[in-house]
């Protein structure tokens, strides 16, 4: 298939493009690299040696995608171009609701524009922060969505996916898939691509790493007291190899209509037990002290991949310590990202 994929020189699209490609797909890049580079498409293209068609253009001007899509026949469109951060969207929500919204809808009134109803699959990038505080673990897709989210970030992936389900509804033949992320971590296993953080880290994984490379001097842990069995909070983290196979094996599945799926390993891991396996990967003592619980930080959260594997026949392959010793390997190849080596 040819896949248009924005976002694409990105941390998870980057991948993404890698696995389409060894899939044997055919990506199209969209990006305006407000915050990546373009060194990330080269470094894929050294990886497969292949050419990647790439266009420097902003998703939510309607112009240059509508020329685009007149000169190429799109078969799916991966969407992950949009802002990302929780803390940042806090602090800039209008930036948030503008970027997030409108790229999904210049994206959709243009594959509507010449009213063809065999529009192109639509894959689009959501968030296990749709569901607030979950109320039942593993949070599988029928739990509720929208209530109790505790930023602007989670609300553009919540107000994208009711987009996405109106579309259906007016189109029956529009195929949506919202594919719900849990928390990506690691990096190609060559360490030639990975994340890129530009300034410093919000994640946690990133943060790590960064401590661990001498960057930054020590880790915090937000919490120690919540009700985990250690007191410090629990997520789903998963290897972005297997979230970019995620996308791939969702490529090849037919929805009728809207379908949420949630993209994660089933298993929670702490952050005291994640700090142990960066310790372990990265063969280092990383400094760590306790603070105080982040402001909108929910105790634990970890999926129900039942979904994920029934319809995608898709499931986690790597472990939390595979995706610190790919992270690490990344981070240690490339100190200061793909800016300067
Ligand atoms: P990223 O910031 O590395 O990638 C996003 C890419 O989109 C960047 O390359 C950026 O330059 C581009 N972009 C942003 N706005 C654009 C626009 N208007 N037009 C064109 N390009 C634009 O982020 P990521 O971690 O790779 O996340 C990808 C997607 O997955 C995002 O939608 C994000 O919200 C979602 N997501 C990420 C996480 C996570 O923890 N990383 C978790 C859940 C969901
Ligand atoms: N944490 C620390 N110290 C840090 C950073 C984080 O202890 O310096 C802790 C947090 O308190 C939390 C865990 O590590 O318990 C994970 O925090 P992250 O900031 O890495 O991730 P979040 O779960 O808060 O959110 C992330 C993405 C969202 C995405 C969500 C999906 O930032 O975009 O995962 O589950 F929606």
């Amino acid at each position: 298939m040819k896949v248009l994929v924005t976002g694409g020189a990105g941390y998870i699209g980057s991948h993404t493009v890698l696995a389409l490609i060894e899939a044997g797909h055919i990506p199209v890049v969209v990006d305006n690299l407000s915050n990546s580079s373009f060194e990330s498409i080269k470094r894929v293209e050294q990886i497969t040696e292949t050419s990647i068609e790439f266009h420097e253009n902003d998703v939510c001007d309607k112009q240059a995608l509508k020329s685009l899509f007149s000169k190429e026949k799109i078969d799916a469109i991966i969407h992950f171009a949009g802002y990302k951060s929780v803390g940042e969207s806090i602090a800039k929500p209008l930036a948030y609701f503008d970027n997030n919204l409108n790229s999904t809808l210049s994206l959709l009134e243009v594959i509507y524009a010449d009213s063809d109803p065999k529009a192109p699959k639509f894959i689009f990038s959501s968030s296990a922060n749709v569901y607030g505080n979950p109320e039942v673990l593993p949070v599988s897709e029928i739990a509720k969505t929208g209530e109790g989210i505790t930023n602007p970030y989670g609300y553009t992936k919540f107000f994208c996916e009711q987009i996405l389900k109106e579309v259906c509804v007016s189109n029956p033949e529009f195929q949506a898939i919202a594919l719900r992320y849990f928390n990506p971590i690691g990096a190609h296993p060559s360490g030639i691509i990975g994340e890129d953080s530009q300034e410093t880290p919000n994640n946690v994984a990133p943060y790590i790493c960064q401590v661990a490379a001498g960057k930054l001097s020590e880790f915090s842990i937000f919490g120690d007291d919540y009700d985990t069995p250690d007191g410090t909070g629990i997520r789903d983290y998963i290897h972005v190899m297997d979230l970019a196979e995620g996308h791939v094996a969702a490529l090849n599945f037919n929805s009728k209509g809207f379908e949420a799926i949630n993209l994660g390993t089933g298993t929670g891991t702490s952050v005291l037990e994640l700090h142990s396996a960066f310790e372990k990967a990265a063969e280092l003592t990383i400094p760590y002290k306790f603070a105080q619980r982040r402001e909108g930080d929910i105790e634990s959260s970890y999926a129900d991949v039942a979904k994920a594997h029934q319809l995608l026949n898709w499931k986690s392959k790597r472990t939390v310590s595979d995706g610190c010793a790919d992270a690490w390997r990344w981070q240690s190849h490339n100190p200061d990202g793909y800016g300067k080596n």
